[in-house]
């Protein structure tokens, strides 16, 4: 696997951090971005419904950072004129990129022909790739599952439909939109975009492991590799994956380091959010994150339960010392479990990206 471009935007490693809802906000980027082999970051989906009403929630999801760089922002939305304003605008706020979502399966996204729908209403998809196309000078690109279902696989003619459109970049999560996150990515169809179009094309779909991942790259081909839940387990991964591709023996942090990344997350939500929702998306990070530790899942229970920011932070403290001491935590079992457990984009903040 080598750097590919976008345009003449290196991406360099070829690994990309998956958008996810409710989870690659500015705050999470930046974690993953500072433990270091990400070549290109992508936001949450951003509703062009929100964007083009002034919807501030919207707008606040545009934020992001020079140290990011380079990041795609990804809008997701039904109608061309829409999609093409909103895209002026994330040009506008500096953005490198802009994605469009062709993949997200949420009722509430797809009832309104957004995101996987368009899988299945090409026509429209070309109005509105043609017409965002037409709206920006920053490379266009696109994220989309292999299909709407099993028997509507059609993601090589989706592909070859962008490529016609402009669009100078594919990321194809291999399951259909009937799917949802069941069974496993189809790497197999993945490949058979690859083989279709000229554009560089990235694959997407269960990678928590470098040993999958490389096996995926290999069998298909592809340009790059997105990585989504399993950054939530593993933020070292793309400094792994790299440190692997250039011939060096993967980082293992420290015990000593994971506690630190969970303080520092924790330190960055409450400068950017409410101790509330801090909370939240603390619970969130750290409920992945200790997935396959000693005595994890009572950790979990007691993050859970903590009410507030002191109660988390003597709970992480706790925990980690206790286990580095080889002591035992709660039944002191190891969770053999690095299933990835998060499934879609409904689950944290569809209400929110939905909203306007
Ligand atoms: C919580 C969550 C939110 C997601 N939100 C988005 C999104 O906003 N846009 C998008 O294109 N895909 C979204 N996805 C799909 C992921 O980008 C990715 O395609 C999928 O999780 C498979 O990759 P993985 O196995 O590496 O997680 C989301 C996935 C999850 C789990």
């Amino acid at each position: 696997m080598k750097p590919f471009r976008i345009r003449n935007i290196e991406i360099n490693p070829p690994l990309i951090l998956s958008p996810m809802a409710g989870v690659t906000d500015y705050t999470f980027r930046r974690l993953i971005k500072r433990r270091g082999g990400v070549g290109l970051v992508v936001s949450e989906f951003i509703s062009v419904e929100g964007l083009t009403r002034s919807n501030p929630k919207s707008w606040r999801q545009m934020k992001f950072d020079e140290f990011e760089r380079p990041i795609a922002i990804q809008i997701f939305g039904a109608q061309p004129e829409r999609m093409a304003m909103a895209a002026e605008m994330v040009e506008e706020a500096g953005a490198d990129i802009v994605d469009i979502n062709c993949g997200c399966p949420a009722p509430k996204v797809v009832k309104h022909g957004g995101g996987s729908a368009l899988l299945r209403d090409l026509p429209r998809l070309e109005q509105i790739l043609k017409a965002v196309k037409k709206a920006i000078s920053i490379p266009l690109t696109l994220k989309m599952r292999i299909g709407y279902s099993d028997n509507e696989i059609n993601a090589v003619e989706v592909a070859k439909l962008a490529q016609d459109c402009g669009v100078e970049h594919i990321a194809v999560h291999g399951r259909t939109r009937e799917q949802g996150y069941k069974g496993l990515a189809n790497w197999d169809v993945i490949r058979q975009v690859k083989e279709a179009v000229s554009i560089p094309v990235s694959g997407n779909g269960d990678i928590t492991t470098i040993e999958y991942g490389l096996r995926k790259w290999r069998e298909s081909g592809v340009d790059g590799i997105l990585i989504g839940r399993g950054a939530m387990q593993n933020p070292w991964i793309f400094r792994q994956f790299q440190d692997v591709l250039e011939g060096r023996t993967p980082y293992q942090p420290s015990l000593e380091e994971k506690k630190k990344v969970l303080l520092e997350f924790f330190e960055m939500l409450r400068e950017e959010m409410p101790e509330f929702a801090a909370l939240g998306k603390m619970k969130q990070l750290a409920g992945q994150f200790t997935k396959g530790l000693v005595g994890g899942a009572q950790f979990r229970q007691k993050l859970y339960h903590s009410q507030s920011a002191q109660e988390i932070l003597d709970n992480i403290t706790i925990y980690f010392e206790t286990i580095s001491k080889e002591k035992t935590y709660g039944d002191g079992l190891i969770e053999a479990d690095p299933e990835l457990e998060i499934t879609s984009c409904d689950a944290f903040s569809m209400e929110a990206a939905c909203e306007a």
